[in-house]
């Protein structure tokens, strides 16, 4: 099974690494690396937008666009979305996520 190496920064800096399966949203191998900042409230169904991250601009194209659920749910985060806001319970791990670095809002800590 591959494992996908991704990389969250937190408002105060501290770049975190997290590793997951693929096939795992990034929401959950980030809760299951005991990352602080994603609620993940829903459990990933879509009715929280607590596990809001920002993408970093060049690897925001490598994502398939958000699905409409997505998108409306984005519109209930607690920091204002940006260009690259993304809901990481819907980002799905992959090889060609190898090294994706996100920002976590400054809200969800
Ligand atoms: S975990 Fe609730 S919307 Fe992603």
């Amino acid at each position: 099974m591959t494992e996908v190496t991704v990389f969250l920064d937190r408002p105060d800096g501290v770049r975190l690494t997290v590793a997951g399966r693929a096939g795992r949203s990034l929401m959950r191998a980030a809760q299951a690396a005991g990352v602080e900042g994603i609620a993940a409230d829903c459990g990933g169904v879509l009715s929280c937008a607590t596990c809001h991250v920002l993408v970093a601009p060049e690897w925001a194209a490598r994502l398939p666009p958000p699905e409409p659920d997505e998108l409306a749910m984005l519109e209930m985060t607690a920091a204002p979305h940006e260009a690259t806001s993304r809901l990481s319970c819907q980002i799905v791990l992959g090889a060609e996520l190898q090294g994706l670095v996100a920002r976590l809002p400054d809200t969800q800590y």
